[in-house]
């Protein structure tokens, strides 16, 4: 359940504002315009600084001034030589607050107004190259590195300003690169994560990069060895290190930035004075708006195949920048200057690099990569029973059938309706008779409004203190679905131990397999609590970056809430990865297997415990063309496991919308479909019969390639690489794939190409150079680079498999425990030279840490000179009694004379002369055991 129908009334009053201070904007502008640029009164000028209607948001702080006179001026224009520079290349000093041109010059910044003063452009109000900074001292070294102490003599124009900072610079990696910036005087919050790997600080001279530093104004630059290209310049625009305001800006070496999540975007970013805002947000996916989670990383493609990556290790509210000098400008409201850079060489390796840091995604359980069914709105057991009958009538694989909030009573989490869902756990273990696995929803509000005694979740935990106290030392009251609730705060290890104890109880009555935590950014239907929020500066800070709302607290909990660790205001965007790893841990103790865990929320580390979904998408193509972005980047963020709601969550989704969306669904990492209370249902068995087979032929297909996504998610586990892929990570010399986002790769080896449009039966794909075998019937299509205009009837998505791959594939089957022991199938896609290779990792599917054990099995597949032969590289008994049923060679040139398994002949293989395609089927080969196919030409 999500509050959708709230969210975009919030938005749509937030839009009215904007429009209204745009108006204002508008008016003003127009009339300063008419005036000489030296004689408008100050009062007259007061809206001309920075035109982006964002940022009119009327702030009350007079900030500190500096004022530094710039005597030199052009007699011409009458603007000062310094500030003579191209619009792209100014930085804005007037990011805090708008301001005219008396305050904008009392800064000491330029202010030049641009006749065409489009909406959100160049600033008027920008730093000059000399502006001051601060001071570098000598550099030391540390055990760590090198250290050196910054001092600014005259402060900023900033608040509480810090005169004096040290800078550390630590080689952790050859790869990369950790620059911090502190206040030696008083520590500063920071966030609590513990970088996970041990390969820190063994940094050889072999470094890919080399780093200079200007001492006045301090600035530092980072190259990549290889080629001299500078990838960090902080030189651009003054560092400006204030109490709330802390902002630090690079030149990019090019355009091309993906990242900066999480937002409805395309794969690379619009860099043309494009300002993010990273504020976790109940908020359905739109454009311009701060959604659920926030990645403070980015990375850029080079244009040349390189790529770099930079991560600033920052929880608070944080606006980022973009402008097409190309250069970047962070400003956090909070915490220290934490930052990574990561040089690759290969966007893989950036983002191997960067996981380094986060910590690499976690192993699913084998069933959680089945068809997951959900709706708000089956209201009792026997409606939930009803849909899981109708599938199984319909011959529809479903593996995890949900539940919303429906089965709450009274909408209290740990509880379920005694009337409703009296029978809900005789329910689940009907499921689990079935082979089925069973999810239901877990908010993190707790009901505070039920009478003492009568909700033991409240009650302990208040006796217990786990929950976010208010600026008077009492629980922060809120406001969720059921009624006034408090809200746990997960960096109390108290709070951890309550809820597991609560997992445990509600387990032991209702044997669920999985939790979906929800609501967790943490969302709230009252701004900030119940009782309002005191006036303070964490509620009120000098600088609001452009959130949904204009205020921080707008949906969630005010900033002064006290958590064990610090304020909510430091702490609110790691809420949810908080609840995760509470959760997940929980999961583990009790359940004592493989835990699943699914999170709205976000923050990088996330993936170590969760999967996520792309939250309350509208049941539209364009949110339908938007979720591949949205996965992919969840992918470079270290979230593999995530998909969009199939069919679309909120709003009537429609047949052919739905057949669509099954069909790219089938490609979702994870894949559920979910449906929104008012909606006409979409459950695959509600349509016709020709979008019914379109569908379970999609699922079917999913189904049938699991064992090549589980061993993708066993790489991602074990070294950081990506399942679903962006083309550009694999093929990053290919210019052609820099900005596809409308096609996407499984690994290395299968290329979907999913119909897009309403109405549409054929698409232009793009096929990077090579061979490309059609996953259907093997047709080859041999690829210079180029884009091929597809067939794809409604019942069809186009796959491809690239050439010198073998995808381990299983016979399909209504749900993964089946499924997982019927005859493997191996596709063979040769290359030119008739070579292919491949590998297949498994296990029990659901135990825990067994790669960390050793318990599992792993096969190699080498195929070259006409044999296919598989090397078993370690086996543990998983695979005992599963047999190879058959192979398909793709690219097989002429017919074979005979067809040998283990040397012995094999009858039944047929080879079409128009595909080129060899099948053999009917084999029993012990997957345990090494074996050979071998075809004689
Ligand atoms: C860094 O940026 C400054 C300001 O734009 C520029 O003058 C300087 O040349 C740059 N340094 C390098 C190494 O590119
Ligand atoms: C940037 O935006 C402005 C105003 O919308 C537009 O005139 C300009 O062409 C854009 N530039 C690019 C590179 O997209
Ligand atoms: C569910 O259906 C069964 C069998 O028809 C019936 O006995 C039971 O009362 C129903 N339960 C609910 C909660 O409606
Ligand atoms: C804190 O919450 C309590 C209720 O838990 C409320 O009575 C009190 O007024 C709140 N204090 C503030 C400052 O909002
Ligand atoms: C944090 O939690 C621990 C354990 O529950 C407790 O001992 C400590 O007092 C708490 N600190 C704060 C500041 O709440």
């Amino acid at each position: 359940m999500a509050s959708v129908t709230l969210s975009l009334r919030h938005a749509l009053s937030v839009l009215t504002l904007s429009l209204f201070a745009w108006f204002v904007y508008l008016r003003i502008s127009e009339h300063t315009a008419t005036l000489s640029k030296r004689t408008v009164p100050e009062s007259e000028m007061k809206f001309g600084g920075n035109q982006n209607p964002k940022n009119l948001r009327g702030r009350q702080h007079v900030l500190s001034r500096s004022a530094f006179a710039s005597p030199t001026t052009d007699p011409e224009t009458c603007v000062t030589l310094e500030c003579q520079m191209p619009p792209e290349n100014r930085f804005d000093c007037a990011r805090d607050r708008t301001l005219s041109r008396a305050e904008c010059e009392a800064r000491g910044c330029c202010y030049v107004p641009l006749s065409d003063g489009v909406s959100g452009g160049p600033p008027w109000c920008f730093y000059p190259p000399s502006y001051p900074g601060y001071k570098m001292g000598p550099l030391s070294p540390t055990p760590r590195g090198q250290t050196a102490t910054l001092t600014r003599s005259t402060p900023s124009y900033l608040p509480r300003d810090i005169s004096t900072l040290r800078l550390e610079v630590m080689a952790e990696t050859e790869g990369r690169l950790h620059v911090t910036l502190k206040d030696p005087a008083s520590p500063r919050y920071e966030v609590p994560l513990s970088v996970a790997q041990s390969n820190k600080n063994t940094a050889t001279q072999d470094t890919l990069y080399s780093t200079e530093f200007l001492p006045d104004p301090f600035g530092f630059i980072v190259r990549r060895k290889s080629n001299g290209r500078v990838l960090v310049n902080t030189t651009v625009a003054p560092l400006l290190f204030a109490d709330q305001y802390l902002q630090l800006s690079t030149s990019l070496p090019s355009a091309l930035v993906s990242g900066l999540g999480e937002h409805y975007t395309p794969l690379t970013l619009d860099i043309n004075w494009t300002r993010i805002s990273l504020w976790n947000r109940d908020m359905a996916p739109h454009s311009d708006a701060n959604l659920y989670g926030s990645h403070p990383f980015y990375l850029v493609q080079e244009g040349d195949g390189l790529a770099h990556g930079v991560f600033l290790l920052n929880s608070n509210a944080m606006e980022v920048a973009l402008q097409p000098t190309p250069a970047l400008t962070w400003v956090a409201i909070g915490g220290v200057l934490d930052l990574y850079v990561f040089l690759g060489p290969d966007p893989q390796s950036v983002v191997q690099q960067y996981h380094q840091v986060i910590g690499y995604p976690m192993m699913p359980p084998y069933w959680s990569l089945g068809f997951h069914l959900c709706r708000w709105g089956y209201p009792t057991t026997n409606a939930t029973r009803a849909v899981v009958q109708r599938m199984h009538a319909a011959n529809f694989p479903l593996d995890v059938q949900w539940n919303d909030l429906d089965y709450a009573d009274k909408r209290r989490v740990f509880t379920f309706d005694p009337q409703r869902f009296g029978d809900l756990p005789a329910m689940v273990k009907e499921f689990h008779q079935e082979g089925l696995k069973y999810i239901l929803i877990l908010d993190p509000g707790i009901s505070s409004a039920s009478p003492p005694g009568s909700y033991r979740p409240f009650d302990e935990g208040l006796q217990r203190g786990v929950f976010i106290k208010n600026a008077t030392g009492q629980p922060l009251i809120g406001k969720v679905w059921p009624g006034p609730t408090a809200f746990p705060d997960f960096t109390n290890p108290e709070t951890r131990s309550w809820w597991e104890d609560n997992i445990r109880d509600f387990h032991s009555k209702v044997p669920f397999d999985g939790l979906w935590i929800d609501m967790n950014e943490p969302a709230s239907f009252v701004q900030g609590s119940v009782d309002g929020c005191p006036d303070s500066d964490l509620e009120s800070p000098p600088f609001v970056p452009g959130v949904i709302g204009g205020s921080l607290s707008s949906g969630t909990l005010c900033m002064s809430g006290q958590q064990n660790l610090s304020s909510h205001y430091n702490l609110h965007n790691l809420y949810g990865l908080m609840e995760a790893s509470a959760t997940h841990s929980a999961l583990v103790k009790v359940r004592g297997s493989r835990p699943f865990v699914l999170s709205r929320s976000s923050f990088p580390g996330l993936g170590r415990f969760s999967g996520h979904w792309t939250g309350d998408v509208r049941s539209d193509w364009e949110q339908l063309r938007y979720s591949i972005p949205g996965i992919l980047l969840f992918g470079l963020y270290g979230v593999p496991l995530v998909g969009a709601d199939v069919c679309g969550f909120g709003g009537d989704t429609t047949e052919e919308l739905c057949v669509r969306w099954t069909q790219l669904g089938a490609f979702y990492p994870f894949m559920r479909n979910h449906n929104d209370k008012p909606n006409m249902p979409q459950e695959p068995y509600v349509f016709g019969q020709q979008a019914q087979a379109a569908m379970r032929s999609a699922v079917t297909l999913r189904y049938s390639l699991l064992p090549l996504l589980y061993t993708l998610f066993h790489h991602a586990h074990t070294s950081a690489s990506t399942v679903a892929r962006p083309l550009f990570l694999e093929f990053p010399s290919d210019p052609n794939c820099q900005t596809i986002d409308r096609q996407f790769l499984w690994g290395s080896s299968l290329l979907v190409s999913p119909v897009l449009e309403q109405g549409a039966v054929e698409l232009a794909a793009y096929f990077p150079p090579g061979i490309w075998y059609s996953l259907h019937d093997g047709q080859p299509f041999y690829s210079r680079g180029q884009y091929l205009l597809l067939p794809a009837p409604l019942d069809t998505i186009n796959v491809h498999v690239r050439e010198g791959h073998v995808i381990p594939q299983q016979e399909p089957a209504p749900t993964t425990s089946a499924s997982r022991s019927k005859p493997f199938l191996l596709t063979v896609a040769l290359s030119e030279g008739g070579w292919a290779r491949g590998e297949l990792f498994w296990d029990d599917g659901d135990s825990l840490d067994t790669f960390e054990k050793g318990d599992y099995s792993y096969v190699i597949f080498i195929v070259g000179q006409a044999e296919l032969v598989s090397q078993p590289i370690k086996i543990n008994g998983a695979l005992d009694g599963l047999l190879l049923g058959g192979v398909r060679v793709f690219g097989v040139p002429t017919p074979p004379r005979d067809v040998r398994a283990n040397g012995e002949k094999v009858k039944d293989f047929s080879y079409r002369s128009d595909t080129k395609v060899l099948t053999v089927s009917g084999l029993t080969l012990p997957m345990a055991e090494a074996f050979t196919v071998q075809w004689t030409l």
